[in-house]
């Protein structure tokens, strides 16, 4: 070859373009590994750190990367145009020339130095994509509700993506589609408050929940202690000790309890978007023969039921809040007397506090200002002299309620605690009396019972209506309500005076 065409090689890379995309790869790849050190020194877990680590600076480095040739070619292509010259239309490479050959080594070592950089930056990334702090706090507002609650809950260790996306690449690819719509819904501000429930295309339970509770282990029952405390001047103590037959081997043909469901084919058409309403529920006996149970209140036609929608029923059908769990200001408040985190000697506090708790407020410096002010007024006016003396006990009272609010609220998203119907069991929402509710009837007369033994067995109750050391097998109401204990559901009574900042879901 020419010395001539020797000194156009390195011409053709003396260009703007080439020059800019070599200073971009020189800068992304010395920000790449300063930041992936840092990260391993100090643990580094900054969500928008890490979106210009793994996404922006790689991005840089692979564009700077293709302008160094793209500069190159097209200063060789405009010295082409002149037919004196003579350039073939592609590049001759001759490895016995020294010069070509230092040029080769030279590409060949930096393309597996930079394969190398991108390479860790994307394992980094999809791992980075994979994490908590990607999921729950890069889109801070719109996350905050599920993130508050998991983090407060039996899954907090467990990521998010093990139950929304699971193992294998199938869920993956397809997470990350629904990925950039939901980036492309908070850049735009889009997104819906409150992001709507049931999540239409969340990987079916048996795949994501059974990867680590296999139906197989569990046990026939759980002792479960609900307390509660009455809403009067002493806060009394309110206790209800249950076995919940939660039902072992669920798979077996004797299968019993509560996850007899889990092995068994139950189908079911629900009446709304948001399954509270069950007009029909189908299920399939071990000898294959199909029970199809009615409500009776909202008939379906024969054609109706083949045309609709049926749902298979799996674990999410009563777990729908397996972590994203919140509370209502009653169930916060009996947990912070039982933990003894609020003085339960503070006349009325339950009462005053989950007052000024279900009052509508538009932001969580309005609440916490409104609930201050409202029991300082309250004390001052009907208990001075426990204001006085017990000022340190109030004050933490205070705060605690601040922090419910904050853990069960919040406006921006237009989330409280009832936003999200929760299945299991039936205190403020339908749940099982979706099914359960006595009403539903098979044409052969069967129906899906309410018996209140069925499902849980009471091993004994303390409250200000039941003498002290009776022995309690069914449960008492705290105020007589007669037979409406067994024929209204208990969600018709207990679900009023919950103010619902959901109603009307809106766009931004
Ligand atoms: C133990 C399993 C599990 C984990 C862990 C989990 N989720 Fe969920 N998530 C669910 C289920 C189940 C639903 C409800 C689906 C439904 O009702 O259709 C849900 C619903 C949601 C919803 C819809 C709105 C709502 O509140 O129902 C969002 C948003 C969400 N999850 C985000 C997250 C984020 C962010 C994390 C991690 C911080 C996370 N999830 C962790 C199981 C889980
Ligand atoms: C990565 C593992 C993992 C996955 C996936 C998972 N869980 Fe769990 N789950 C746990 C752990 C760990 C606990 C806590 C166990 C304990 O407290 O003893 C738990 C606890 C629970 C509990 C008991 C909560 C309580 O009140 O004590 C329920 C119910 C539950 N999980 C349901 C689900 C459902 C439904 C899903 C699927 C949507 C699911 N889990 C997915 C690991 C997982
Ligand atoms: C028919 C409704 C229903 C279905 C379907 C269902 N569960 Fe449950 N599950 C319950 C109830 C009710 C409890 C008891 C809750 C309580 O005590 O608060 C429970 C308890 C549990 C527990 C905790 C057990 C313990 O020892 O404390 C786990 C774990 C669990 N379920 C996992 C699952 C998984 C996984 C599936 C799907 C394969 C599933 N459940 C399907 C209703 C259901
Ligand atoms: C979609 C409808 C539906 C929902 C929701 C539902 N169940 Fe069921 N359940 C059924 C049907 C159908 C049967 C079988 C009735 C029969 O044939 O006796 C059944 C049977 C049962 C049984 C009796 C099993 C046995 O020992 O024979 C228990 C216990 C039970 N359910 C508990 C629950 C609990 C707890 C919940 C709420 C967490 C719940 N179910 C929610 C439809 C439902
Ligand atoms: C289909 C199953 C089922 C039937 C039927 C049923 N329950 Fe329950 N019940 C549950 C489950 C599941 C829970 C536990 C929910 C939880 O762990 O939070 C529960 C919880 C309760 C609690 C405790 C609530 C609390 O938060 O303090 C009471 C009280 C109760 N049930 C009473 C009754 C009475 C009275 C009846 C009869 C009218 C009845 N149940 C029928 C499934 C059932
Ligand atoms: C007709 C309306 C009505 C129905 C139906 C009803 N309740 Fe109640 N419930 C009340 C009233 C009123 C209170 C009293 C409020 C208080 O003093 O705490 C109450 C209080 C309670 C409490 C004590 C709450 C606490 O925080 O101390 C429990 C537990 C309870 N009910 C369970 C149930 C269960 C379970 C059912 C369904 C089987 C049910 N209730 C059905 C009206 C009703």
């Amino acid at each position: 070859m020419e010395p001539q065409e020797k000194i156009k090689v390195t011409r053709y890379f003396m260009n703007s373009i080439t020059i800019i995309g070599s200073l971009m790869v020189l800068i992304a790849t010395i920000l790449i590994i300063v930041f992936l050190t840092l990260e391993a020194v100090s643990g580094l877990d900054n969500p928008y750190i890490g979106m210009f680590v793994y996404f922006a600076f790689p991005g840089m480095l692979i564009f700077g990367l293709a302008l160094i040739p793209l500069g190159a070619w097209l200063i060789r292509e405009r010295i082409r145009k002149n037919p004196e010259i003579g350039i073939p239309a592609l590049p001759r490479l001759d490895l016995n020339d020294m010069h070509t050959l230092r040029l080769t080594v030279y590409f060949l070592v930096s393309t597996v130095v930079f394969i190398l950089v991108v390479g860790i930056a994307a394992v980094k990334g999809y791992e980075f994509t994979e994490s908590t702090t990607f999921c729950g706090e890069l889109c801070h507002v719109v996350m905050e509700p599920e993130h508050t609650a998991w983090k407060d809950s039996p899954h907090a260790h467990v990521k998010c993506v093990e139950c929304h996306v699971g193992p294998g690449a199938e869920w993956y690819v397809k997470a990350k589609i629904s990925g950039l719509r939901q980036v492309w819904a908070v850049l735009t501000h889009s997104w819906p408050t409150p992001i709507s429930t049931p999540i239409e295309h969340l990987r079916p339970a048996r795949s994501t929940c059974e990867h680590c509770h296999w139906p197989e282990k569990f046990y026939a029952g759980r002792q479960k202690l609900f307390y509660h405390y009455a809403p009067n001047e002493e806060n009394t103590p309110r206790e209800i000790n249950m076995m919940i037959k939660i039902g072992g081997t669920p798979k077996t043909p004797n299968a019993m309890g509560i996850h007899w469901h889990v092995g068994r084919e139950v189908k079911f058409i629900a009446g709304d978007k948001k399954r509270l309403s069950i007009p029909y529920v189908a299920a399939k006996g071990l000898d294959g023969k199909i029970t199809e149970y009615m409500d009776p209140a909202k008939p379906l036609s024969r054609d109706e039921i083949t045309k609709a929608e049926k749902r298979l029923m799996d674990c999410t059908d009563c777990h729908n809040k397996p972590t994203h769990i919140y509370h209502s200001p009653s169930e916060e408040l009996d947990k912070h007397f039982v933990s003894s985190t609020i003085d339960r000697s503070l006349p009325y506090f339950k009462k005053v506090a989950v007052e000024l708790l279900e009052k509508p407020y538009t932001s969580s410096e309005e609440a916490s200002k409104a609930i201050e002010v409202g029991i300082k007024e309250y004390y001052a006016k009907n208990y001075p002299e426990v204001a006085t003396k017990k000022a340190v006990a109030l004050s933490q009272a205070i705060q605690h309620t601040q922090k419910i609010y904050k853990r069960n609220f919040f406006p921006k998203m237009k989330v409280a605690w009832n936003t999200y119907p929760n299945h299991i069991g039936h205190f403020y929402t339908p749940g099982c009396f979706r099914c359960h509710d006595g009403k539903h009837k098979s044409p052969e007369g069967k129906v899906i019972s309410k018996d209140c033994t069925i499902c849980h067995e009471v091993l004994g109750q303390i409250q200000e209506n039941i003498p002290a050391g009776k022995q309690v097998t069914t449960f008492v109401h705290p105020v007589d309500i007669g037979d409406e204990l067994y024929k209204v559901n208990c969600s018709d009574c207990h679900s009023v005076g919950g103010h619902d900042v959901s109603a009307g879901s809106t766009h931004h």
